[in-house]
């Protein structure tokens, strides 16, 4: 049973084929990582599932919903389901973290402004932050700003998390406070989608990785069969220059 499903999913950017064809699904409660070089189409895949890129054809399904961009209430309902990290943390800069992380709530769920107040303290809480809550983005570090981003994705209560190189724009020495808070989430059962060049997070916690190149899944299995017996030769190098 599927939680998404890409279905012979093409994306195009006027000349350019970024991919065709494509067939990926997640399951409930997985973690599914996406790895490969640059250009493959990673983002891109990421960004069509939560319809900030639309599809030249294809279906995308979530929930059972089929991804509707001219449906409103389709889409309202895909930002309430699925949450997503960027790289770049995307915070709002004039909002302090609080603020960042209750705001969607309130303005896309309108939902109750003292409840919204104490779900986003716990998600702080919980993700090493209570001390910071009152900060405004530029008085955090590259790590603390992404915990944020992550609390407040989580703030939506999705069902799915999407995660796009989330440590890649990190010092070194604060990606593995970022990884620690995602590995928890995962633990909790948390349906997850990661583009990562971590490739010891890969291993430690996905369920199943899928290798893409060239807007193709060269191969997909287990962390175990793709670190320590990859099939197919592109893997193999790929692997070699990242590890
Ligand atoms: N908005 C856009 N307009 C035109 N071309 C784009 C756009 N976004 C991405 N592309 C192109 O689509 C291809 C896939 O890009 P994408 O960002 O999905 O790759 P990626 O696998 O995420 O790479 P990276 O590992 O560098 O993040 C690339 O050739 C890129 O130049
Ligand atoms: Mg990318």
């Amino acid at each position: 049973m599927y939680i998404i499903e890409a279905d012979n999913i093409t994306k195009k950017f006027n000349d350019l084929t970024v991919f065709e064809d494509l067939n990926i699904g997640v399951k409930k409660g997985e973690v599914l990582v996406v790895i490969g070089p640059s250009g493959s189409g990673k983002s891109t895949f990421l960004r069509c599932l939560n319809n900030l890129e639309t599809i030249d054809g294809g279906e995308i399904t979530v929930e059972g919903e089929k991804l509707n961009p001219k449906d409103k209430k389709v889409l309202r309902n895909l930002r309430t389901k699925m949450g997503m990290v960027f790289q770049n943390f995307n915070l709002f800069p004039h909002m302090t973290a609080l603020e960042n992380v209750m705001e969607g709530p309130i303005t896309v769920k309108k939902e109750n402004k003292e409840q919204v107040k104490k779900r986003a303290e716990m998600l702080l809480n919980k993700v090493g932050l209570g001390e910071k809550m009152n900060h405004y983005p530029s008085k955090l570090s590259g790590g603390q700003k992404q915990r944020v981003a992550i609390a407040r994705a989580l703030a939506m209560e999705p069902d799915i998390m999407l995660f796009d190189e989330p440590t890649s724009a990190l010092d070194p020495e604060l990606v593995g406070e970022v990884l620690n808070v995602m590995k928890d989430l995962a633990k909790e059962g948390m349906t997850m989608l990661v583009v990562t060049h971590e490739m010891s997070f890969a291993r430690d916690v996905a369920d199943r990785v899928i290798f893409m190149d060239g807007g193709k899944i060269v191969e997909e299995a287990t962390p175990d069969c793709i670190f320590t017996n990859p099939k197919e030769i592109r893997t193999k190098e790929f692997l070699k220059k990242v590890i």
